[in-house]
Formats: structure tokens, sequence, C-alpha cells
């Protein structure tokens, strides 16, 4: 076998047998097939796609790229989430700490940002001391002991994925369903929990742009993960505009802490309480999604979430100071006003661009090798219905360089439209979708 005839057979349309996906996996994985031959592949693939087949065997051979974890070690139904990307999603930073209120064992492997996405872990380090590069060992005594962690993905937890999707970040490879499903649940089958809730997303900032795309997607997952024996469960969400407020890494764990407190906005709080009931209702905790959501209030209310999150965080090396001092994160040296080009209602965003113009500002990575601000980001005053007004601010920018303040400013500026007549919103919760 050589990887240009499979190139070449992927790019003029051809189907790639279970072998030839391994054979390229475990090239790549080790080494012996380069980068620019990798890159070729995955831009095949984009233009020519993968069948179930191919798809299921690609998130096999990935997901046997390293060591499987075995989470036997933890008592209890271990639950995990996962988001395909969006723009201002914190989701994770806030059903964490609920569910480990519950006592329900969350055992998290997270990524960095990609493409015009944030990434739980790039968000995470915001906080000062905090690790992601947890041993396994202590990734399953803080799972034991505090019912919460989240770690980077492991040098040897599907590395070919850690390859692959460095790669696809700089390709314009990303919004492929086969390569999102397998990258997605390769991860999740290598890291060993029980009952699995993925956040499909759709829209103009999400990697799937239809919502018949997001459900093509969302049931290829589940299917990848009943096949493995897992409970899975994927919930399609709206991501034509930010999710929250926020946008930007150490804005965004200020968001999350403001979500805890029972202070969070409407859609964020919605789609966290969503994703968070179904995975109380897959660990069998409670018998109803109302039950579920209940029991998930009441660890706001009575502050054992954000108790959670302190604990968590100082299990992991962070200062938990910050959970209950958000004003202790790092700062940007600039917060500048933006104001909306006309006075009018809100009508639609392209979010990607709103993910860009935090990239701009630093927030995001250009090149592999881009180190991000954590500091910088977007504050959202007004979300997609909501009326502007020419003369009063719609957002505020945090940035550290006024050159790309301004940069910024423009991509946020394009990325809105304004119309004069009142627009109807859409609800954050498209579809459930519970089996394949
Ligand atoms: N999240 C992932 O882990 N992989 C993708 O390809 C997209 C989102």
């Amino acid at each position: 076998m050589n990887m240009y005839d499979l190139i070449l057979k992927k790019r003029n349309g051809g189907v790639l047998s279970k072998e030839e996906i391994t054979y390229i996996v475990m090239g790549y994985t080790e080494g012996s097939i380069p980068d620019y031959q990798i890159s070729a592949f995955l831009m095949a693939v984009y233009f020519q796609g993968m069948n179930p087949q191919e798809t299921v065997d690609l998130t096999l051979a990935m997901a046997d790229s390293g060591e499987r974890l075995d989470l036997s070690e933890i008592q209890g139904v271990k639950v995990d989430k996962h988001s395909t990307g969006g723009v201002g999603d914190k989701t994770s930073l806030i059903i964490g700490p609920m569910l480990a209120a519950l006592d329900i064992p969350v055992a998290k492997m997270s990524g960095r940002g990609l493409g015009h996405t944030g990434g739980t872990i790039d968000k995470l380090e915001s906080i000062e001391g905090f690790q992601t590069g947890l041993s396994r060992e202590q990734f399953i005594h803080n799972v034991n002991h505090i019912k919460l962690a989240i770690a980077g993905q492991t040098a040897n937890l599907a590395p070919a994925d850690k390859k692959i999707y460095a790669l696809r970040d700089v390709t314009a490879t990303v919004d492929n369903a086969s390569l999102i499903a397998a990258s997605i649940m390769s991860k999740k089958l290598a890291s060993g929990a029980d009952v699995i809730v993925l956040d499909v997303k759709v829209g103009s900032g999400a990697f799937m742009q239809t919502l018949e795309a997001a459900e093509e997607l969302a049931r290829t997952m589940v299917s990848i993960g009943n096949m493995a024996g897992k409970k899975t469960y994927a919930i399609i969400t709206d991501m034509n505009e930010p999710l929250g407020e926020m946008v930007g890494n150490a804005l965004e764990v200020q968001e999350a802490i403001q979500v805890l407190r029972g202070q969070g906005e409407a859609r964020l709080t919605k789609v966290a309480m969503t994703l968070a009931s179904y995975m109380v209702l897959g660990a069998g905790k409670a018998e109803t999604i109302e039950k579920a959501e209940e029991m998930l209030q009441e660890t706001i209310t009575s502050g054992k979430a954000l108790k959670k999150f302190a604990q968590f965080v100082q299990a992991q090396g962070g200062n938990p100071d910050y959970i209950y001092h958000p004003e202790q994160f790092p700062k940007a040296d600039y917060v500048e006003p933006v104001y909306p080009t006309r006075t009018g209602y809100l009508s639609a965003c392209r979010n990607s661009e709103v993910g860009m113009s935090s990239l701009v500002l630093g927030g995001g990575r250009e090149t592999k090798e881009s180190q991000i601000d954590l500091t910088v980001g977007i504050r959202l005053l007004k979300h997609l219905g909501d009326k502007v007004d020419d003369k009063e601010p719609f957002a505020y920018l945090y940035g550290n360089d006024k050159g790309k303040i301004e940069a910024a400013r423009m991509r946020l500026l394009n990325a809105y439209s304004i119309q004069d007549e009142p627009v109807e919103t859409q609800p954050v919760i498209k579809k459930i979708i519970l089996e394949a």
C-alpha cells in the first residue's frame, strides 16, 4: 500500500477499505506519512465524503491509535458530553460542576479551539495554575473524589485525532461530517464514559449550516456510540449567534461562573440545562427530564455547583479564588465600545465572523504553532431580535493591540444585519435525537 495511491483513490471518489483507512491513520500517527500527504487526503475526503462504513472504520482506527482509557476503577455510571464546536459555547464549564454536585461522575476529555470556534482546554487555562495534562491516575482519582475531571487529550489517547485535528484546523478541512464524527467519537470511545451526550450545533457559527446536515451528523455519531455499547444522545442546538454574552477564553469562564451563580443569560442557561438533564437521565439518576432539571436547578440555588467548580479548579492545580472573585482573571488592556451601523433590529448574524473577530483579537490560532491571548474577546449586549440604537454600544471588544481591535470591529460590524421591522426569534433547542 502507498499513500499516493490512497489519496488518488479518494480524490477520484473511490471507497477505502478498513485496511486502507487503518494504514493511513497508523502511518500518520507513527510519523511515516507526512503532514502534506494527510493534508491532501483530508481535502480529498472533504470534497468526496466518506460512506457510513468508512466513517465507522476511520473512527475505530483513530480510537485504537493509542490506548483506550480504562475507567472501571471509577464507581458509578460515567457521563461525558461533547460539542461539535461553536462560538461562545462554555456549557462544559457549567454542566460539569452541576452534575458533579449531584454525585454523577463526569470524566471529560476536551479539546482546544478549532477554526473560529473555542475550546474548553484553552478556556480553563485562563485560571492561574490550572493543569489540563492529567495522568491517568490523577484523572481517575479526581473523578472518584470530587466527581469531575476535565483533561486535554493525553499524548496516547486517540493520538491520531490529536494530530489530524491540529492539521484540519489550518487546512480548511474542519467542516466535514465524517471527519467531525470520527474526531469526536474516537475520543469518546477511547476515553471510556458510559453515557455520551452530544451537542450538535447548527447555523452560521457551526460547522453544520443546515438542520439536515446537523441531523445527519447527529445520527451518525449516535449510531457509532450505540454500536460501541454506549448510551448516546444528541441535542441539536442553535449556533446562528454566539451562545451567551461572552466570546473569548477568560471572558467565557467568567460567564460560566455567572450561570452557576444563577444569573446566566437565558439561551446559554437553556442549552446547559437541557444537555445536563439528558446526562442525568442517561446516568439513571432521574426518571423524567423535568425531575432532572429540578435537581440541576437546586445545585445552582444551593450554591453547590459553584462550590464544586472551585473544588474542581483546586484539584487541577488552579487558584479557586478565581471562582469566588472573578475580578482576579487577567484582563485585556483596552475595552472598546462598538456602536451599530444604524438603528433597528438585529436580524441576522454571520456567527463564524464573530468567532473570527475574536480570533483577530488574538483569541484563536492562525497556525498550528500560534499562541493565543486568553484575555481578549467580545461582550455582546444584544442578541438576534433585539432593538439596537446607533448611539448605544451593542458590544464591547477586549483587546491588547489597537490595530487588532480596529480589524476586529470591522469584522464584528460586518457580521450583523440590521432591519427596520421586528424579527421573530428562533428556539435555541432545535431537535433531540435519542436513537439513530
Ligand atoms: N470537536 C472535535 O473534537 N472534533 C471536531 O472535528 C469538531 C469539534
